[in-house]
């Protein structure tokens, strides 16, 4: 249906025209099913990046790619100045799905981060009586919520700010995992709202002690602030189970979700919440003239039915074990350290000889598995969850033989 181009070529148009703002492994994707993508040379990879963990669903699902399909060829957009018949359907069906009263539709991650920050900094005016412009959100370290202007205003990460200032004011920021410094910080009045990923994806799987969020959670119920999980990454089923936070049992204030919210297959991102914050934004106060369309509305039901059906996130648990247990039994000096949880985790590599985590991954990417580092010495492997143990064992092969070929 489309133009055959060679990996040469695809690689060359991409640098001759388009933004040089990624730094992409020189593989050219062609296809992909489930754990697997194959380039344009017909060589297959399982894919351990799972694009940042959208397509927990595996590649082009059936169920899902016939939903879009048949939405496609009825109704695409309608924008919200009229009622379509997708989106009440979906606003019913995932508000039940995750146990709260409303949802607001938007289509990127960020987007849904900017969302709630405003929902927040409303609650916190209108609810709580925090004065005008003075709300605070506390967030931490090391943290990755997106690319807006405002988002990147609370990175700490110089690559995501150098010269994109002035930023937005009102964040906090508190070192991740630190009970003690949350306290500190949540005696300050004007502070809204705590935004916390339950697992730092983008920072190399950075797992919290066991009951950090359970803990910072009660401590932000103890100081009427909000409890807002970011789930963009590790929701849906991905750490093996539906959120993180049922890992710890706590149900935050607000939920923000995206990527696997489509199954990798639409842009579709949401925030969750109850109608005392989420009824603080009136009509005209906020929107997306895509946020909420036939496609992503139809979309999104099926891919959460085919998370429950398929079991994905026992999945996750049970295949997580088995990865990580593969990782710590492969005898090399390269690997420092294997930490995760589901199937979001990170192996730390100890340089060797000059071979770095980017060397590792092109070695892997030559023998047909694809990850990609995370800041210099970290390798996330985040394969799809319809992963099986077989296709587990194999791919992790795959990464021993790599390994142990430095
Ligand atoms: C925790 C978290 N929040 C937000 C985002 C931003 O999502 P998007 O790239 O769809 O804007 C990401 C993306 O990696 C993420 O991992």
């Amino acid at each position: 249906m489309f133009e055959k181009i060679t990996s040469q070529q695809a690689i060359e148009l991409e640098d001759k025209y388009g933004a040089h703002n990624y730094h992409p492994l020189p593989v050219v994707l062609a296809k992909g099913e489930g754990p697997f993508v194959w380039d344009v040379d017909g060589k297959r990879y399982f894919d351990f990046l799972s694009a940042y963990s959208a397509v927990n669903q595996g590649h082009c699902h059936p169920r899902i790619v016939n939903t879009l399909i048949e939405q496609a060829k009825t109704l695409t957009l309608t924008s919200r100045a009229f009622y379509n018949d997708a989106l009440g359907v979906y606003e019913k069906f995932v508000t039940e799905y995750f146990g709260y009263d409303k949802v607001l539709p938007m289509n990127t991650g960020a987007e849904a981060v900017e969302t709630a920050i405003k929902l927040a900094r409303r609650w916190g005016y209108e609810k709580k009586g925090i004065a005008s412009n003075e709300a605070k959100i506390i967030v931490c370290d090391q943290n990755f919520h997106g690319r807006t202007t405002t988002v990147i205003s609370f990175s700490t990460d110089p690559d995501a700010r150098i010269n994109y200032g002035p930023f937005t004011p009102g964040f906090v920021t508190i070192p991740y995992n630190d009970l003690p410094a949350l306290e500190k910080a949540l005696e300050d009045p004007t502070i809204t709202a705590f935004l916390v990923e339950p697992i730092q994806g983008e920072a190399g799987v950075m797992v919290p002690d066991e009951g950090y969020l359970a803990k910072a959670y009660a401590l932000c119920k103890a100081n009427n602030v909000l409890f807002v999980a970011d789930e963009v990454q590790t929701g849906i089923a991905r750490t093996g189970k539906l959120l993180a936070v049922n890992h710890e049992n706590i149900r935050p204030d607000m939920i923000i979700l995206g990527k696997a919210l489509s199954g990798g297959m639409y842009p579709v991102s949401a925030v969750l919440a109850d109608n005392e914050i989420m009824l603080t934004i009136k009509p005209g106060q906020h929107g997306s003239t895509f946020g909420g369309n036939p496609i992503a509305a139809r979309v999104a039901v099926t891919a959460l039915q085919v998370v429950t059906d398929e079991k994905l996130a026992e999945n996750a648990e049970n295949m997580g074990q088995i990865f990580r247990q593969a990782m710590r039994d492969i005898k090399s000096d390269m690997i420092e350290l294997v930490r995760g949880k589901g199937l979001l985790n990170a192996v730390i590599i100890r340089p060797k000889d000059g071979k770095e985590a980017w060397d590792v991954c092109m070695r892997m990417a030559e023998n047909g598995l694809l990850a990609k580092p995370t800041h210099q010495h970290i390798i996330r492997f985040a394969p799809p969850l319809v992963i099986n143990e077989a296709q587990v064992m194999e791919a992790a092969e795959i990464i021993k033989k790599t390994i142990l070929s430095f």
